[in-house]
């Protein structure tokens, strides 16, 4: 009986213990919980409010090893040092490539690139001017459609300064990278990289004809064809038209008069062609510069205004007024379509190359473009199987 009573007493101290214990947890656990939610709060709005948005990298990040595609994607490898920016003026290294590299700042490079001659008879080459943050996913691609016609084009690279990767000897892109600074895309900044380009481009008197490109645009011709196209085209060809919306004529600001008026004002796509002549008149402008740059922010984006206004008002005989880069726009976001893996076909491609009907040097044709954008880097394999043999690339 005592004993009984005893265990009693005994199982309701460990019941009490018990019950208290619990309730120890139980508390532990909603304050663990607690913190935790705080903390979770805490380090987002700090994230938002210290970390500005341009710092996330950029989507193009997921890529699909392919054969081809794995000497492009190796974003600063360790052993490549860049070349330091203390170097001379051009010069040709021991195994004789052009180095593109030099130390001039973009004003003398820009006060140079105008004293080279306008016109000369050793101007027959395509100058590539390829503007893009890092790598060229779509490389392979490029290198294939150059196969077999050296002598006839150059290429320029402006990517971020931090990217150090340089590719193989055999690459067309070897020793293309010219000195480049940070780019803000739809800032001035933006502007200053393609006037750097075209300037680097103009110093080798060579080159006929500019195309600015970046890393998602294709070409959608073979080489021979785009190279007849251009070197034949009695015009440049610069998008400039007179767009009556909001994001057309709505982003003219009055203090831009009286140097630009609303009647000057223009609105074109970033991606031009543009001649000899063409380039050295760009790079020369100060004057309209200044006034984009003072008085067209965003949601003025001077890359889809500067040059159509430009050269509508100032050059307007030296351009065809269209784009030779085929866009699709007609998702109607504030970005074009990027095709993807599955949009690749010898239809699909067709389309592009012959579904359109404009003028070339005052005739009727159906080929109105001769470049392609957006292409996701996981287009790369599709591309490289079927376009080659459809275009006509040398075997
Ligand atoms: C290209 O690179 C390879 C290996 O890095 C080297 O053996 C070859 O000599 C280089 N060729 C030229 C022309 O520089
Ligand atoms: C543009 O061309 C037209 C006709 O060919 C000519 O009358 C006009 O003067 C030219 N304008 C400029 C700015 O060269
Ligand atoms: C282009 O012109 C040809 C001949 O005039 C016509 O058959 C064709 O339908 C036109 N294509 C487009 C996309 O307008
Ligand atoms: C060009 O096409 C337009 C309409 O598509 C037609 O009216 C014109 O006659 C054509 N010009 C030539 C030179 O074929
Ligand atoms: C290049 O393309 C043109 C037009 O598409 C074609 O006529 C020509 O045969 C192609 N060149 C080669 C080498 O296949």
């Amino acid at each position: 009986m005592f004993i009984k009573r005893k265990m009693k007493g005994l199982k309701q101290v460990m019941n009490e213990g018990n019950i208290h214990v619990a309730s120890t947890i139980t508390m532990c656990v909603v304050m663990v919980f607690i913190v935790f939610v705080l903390g979770t709060f805490i380090t987002d709005r700090y994230k938002t409010v210290i970390i500005p948005k341009d710092l996330y990298f950029p989507q193009f990040t997921v890529v699909t090893k392919t054969r081809f595609s794995s000497i492009y994607l190796c974003h600063k490898s360790s052993s490549s040092s860049a070349p330091s920016p203390t170097h001379v003026v051009q010069f040709t290294d021991s195994t004789g490539y052009v180095d593109l590299w030099h130390s001039m700042s973009d004003k003398e490079l820009i006060e140079k690139a105008i004293r080279v001659p306008r016109t000369s008879k050793h101007t027959h080459k395509l100058a590539f001017m390829f503007l893009t943050r890092g790598s060229l996913p779509l490389g392979p691609f490029w290198e294939k459609f150059f196969e077999g016609h050296e002598g006839l084009f150059s290429i320029y690279l402006h990517t971020s300064p931090d990217f150090n990767y340089d590719p193989p000897n055999s690459s067309v892109f070897y020793k293309r990278k010219i000195p480049s600074q940070h780019v803000q895309w739809g800032k001035p900044t933006m502007i200053d990289a393609e006037r750097r380009l075209l300037a680097n481009a103009l110093l080798d008197v060579s080159n006929h004809r500019f195309i600015l490109l970046s890393e998602t645009c294709i070409p959608i011709f073979n080489f021979t064809t785009i190279y007849n196209y251009l070197t034949n085209a009695d015009k440049s060809f610069l998008s400039s038209f007179d767009d009556p919306r909001k994001i057309g004529r709505g982003r003219y600001n009055k203090r831009m008069g009286p140097i630009i008026t609303l009647q000057d004002w223009r609105k074109g796509s970033q991606w031009f062609e543009v001649n000899r002549e063409l380039a050295v008149e760009i790079i020369s402008d100060k004057m309209y510069y200044q006034v984009f740059q003072n008085h067209c922010l965003p949601p003025c984006y001077m890359d889809e205004h500067y040059l159509p206004t430009l050269v509508n008002k100032v050059h307007p005989n030296l351009t065809t007024y269209t784009t030779v880069t085929w866009t699709d726009w007609s998702g109607g976001k504030s970005h074009p379509t990027t095709f993807m893996r599955k949009d690749i076909s010898a239809m699909f491609l067709n389309q592009i190359r012959y579904g359109s009907n404009c003028t070339y040097n005052g005739a009727n044709s159906s080929i109105c473009f001769l470049f392609a954008r957006k292409f996701h880097p996981n287009t790369l394999e599709p591309l490289m199987k079927i376009a080659p043999s459809l275009f006509g690339f040398s075997p």
